[in-house]
């Protein structure tokens, strides 16, 4: 019994005099274990000290469970460092470093002692990181993806993924290996993009560090000709968002004439115009809001902006939606209602659906038909089929928009159905009213001036005039007698 415990020590000891380093590679930032195995574990609580060849010790346990760490190892009352009990109890004095950085790199020591037991255990932290730079370069521009791995293996070989699949240097790519780094370099094309790893092998130990590469450009819309649907009377974002980080100047947003797509129109209505970079606080958001969209806002718009020496555009359509309305000129009851896009062509499948709400305010959605017809037809022009009639449209991966109609009251009598669409049916109606009113006010005016100065008329006046003419003749003539 106290032979082989004799024995352990010695082999022990053995160990620690070989003085065999343990390589360890971490990715900067995250958490680095440096192991520090002790077979069979020590029954009672042993002393733990690990410590850095450099800046001494990191941290200690005495064996009253008390611990000590090292200056530079707390900042603001938290440790970097810590220890798994569930380790320490197997008897895995490990070290952790969690947001491991490159001044961590080195060689750390690990001692446990217990009574006659004495291990000692050498371990190399290694520190990768990949940057790249510039960190979010626009198609063309010249880039640099760097492998570091502080202290840099001598015996290391490297290999690259993009994307897990191995990498293969070309003409315009290039892939330089020196003895203190390993770096990618060449000009960004969007085929780059991706998950870059780089894996540095030593010793039968494995290392990766790993950064995303994102071409830099306009990240929403991703493409060219996104449409956006918009009822007619709402608001809407046209967005023309860059990627986070870059910094495009001199943005301009365009219409687009439907014939030519170079020139821009110029029926822009500045007034509703707004650059939505007003509101939000990112100076890589261009995007810009239309106010209160009509019919005619419908059509292409292009954004553009510089980046890195480029401009950078972007071309999108805004389809404006509308409902008409018809009311049936026989039977007087019945009311037509079309769901009108400025470009259905995407649009599978119309729903109407009918809005009400209770006292309370409580909204119930009631869907009446859903087909390919963009007509709705509304035979009874009862109380119950007043309110909102709304058309959702769908294209092929779901709803697009919708578009509301409100179906009032005075729909009934026939004179005038009002709606957030034009309605000419009203706009007549409500023009004769006003025609008749004031022709009648006209005429009691004329009635009125007739009985209180009848003489003001001229063609009554000649007639006054000519027969007081005849009297003064008449007179004169008397006169002359
Ligand atoms: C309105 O709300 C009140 C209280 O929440 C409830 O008692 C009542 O039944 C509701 N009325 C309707 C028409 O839903
Ligand atoms: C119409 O679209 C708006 C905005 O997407 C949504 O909030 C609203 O619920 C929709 N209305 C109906 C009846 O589907």
């Amino acid at each position: 019994m106290s032979k082989s415990l004799i024995f352990g020590v010695i082999a022990f000891l053995m160990t620690g005099a070989r003085s065999e380093v343990t390589e360890v590679f971490a990715e900067s930032g995250s958490e680095a274990v440096l192991p520090c195995e002790c077979k069979p574990p020590s029954p009672s609580a042993p002393f733990i000290l690990w410590s850095k060849a450099s800046t001494g010790t990191v941290w200690r346990k005495q064996r009253s469970g008390l611990q000590y760490w090292g200056s530079g190892w707390t900042k603001h009352g938290t440790q970097r460092i810590r220890s798994l009990q569930s380790e320490l109890e197997r008897g895995e004095y490990n070290l952790h470093i969690t947001k491991v950085r490159e001044e961590d790199a080195g060689v750390y020591t690990c001692r446990v002692e217990d009574g006659k037991l004495l291990v000692q255990r050498m371990v190399m932290l290694r520190v990768m990181k990949l940057s790249i730079s510039p960190s979010v370069p626009v198609s063309g521009n010249s880039i640099l993806i760097s492998c570091n791995v502080t202290p840099w293996p001598e015996t290391a070989a490297v290999r690259w993924t993009l994307n897990s699949i191995p990498f293969v240097p070309q003409t315009e790519i290039k892939l330089i290996t020196s003895n203190r780094a390993s770096v990618i370099k060449g000009k960004v094309t969007e085929k780059l993009m991706g998950n870059w790893t780089c894996v540095v092998r030593n010793k039968d130990q494995e290392g990766r560090a790993t950064a995303p590469l994102s071409v830099g450009g306009i990240v929403h819309p991703s493409t060219d000709d996104t449409r956006v649907y918009v009822a007619v009377g709402s608001a809407v974002t046209l967005p023309c968002v860059f990627s986070p980080g870059l910094i495009p100047s001199d943005p301009l947003w365009e219409k687009l004439d439907a014939g030519s797509v170079s020139k821009s129109a110029p029926g822009l209505r500045p007034p509703s115009f707004v650059p939505s970079s007003f509101f939000s606080q990112h100076p890589w958001d261009k995007s810009t809001n239309l106010t209160e969209v009509v019919f005619e806002d419908e059509g292409r718009y292009r954004c553009s902006a510089m980046v890195g020496g480029q401009r950078l555009t972007r071309k999108m359509q805004l389809i404006v939606a509308k409902i008409d309305s018809n009311i049936s000129s026989k039977k007087r009851s019945s009311v037509t209602l079309t769901c009108h896009l400025s470009d259905p062509r995407e649009v599978t499948e119309y729903e109407w659906v009918h809005v009400t709400y209770d006292l309370n305010g409580t909204q119930f959605v009631r869907s009446i038909q859903k087909d390919k017809e963009k007509e709705l037809t509304i035979s009874k022009m009862s109380e119950e089929n007043f309110g909102e009639w709304t058309c959702r449209f769908y294209g092929k991966f779901g709803i697009l928009g919708n578009v509301t109609y409100q179906l009032h009251l005075s729909g009934l009598t026939g004179k005038s159905s009002a709606g957030l669409s034009h309605n000419t049916a009203t706009v007549i109606g409500l023009s004769f009213l006003l025609l008749v009113l004031l022709l009648i006010l006209a005429q009691m005016y004329k009635n009125h001036q007739r009985r209180k100065r009848i003489f003001q008329y001229p063609a009554l006046e000649t007639i006054v005039h000519t027969i007081s003419n005849e009297r003064e003749a008449r007179e004169r003539s008397r006169v002359k007698k």
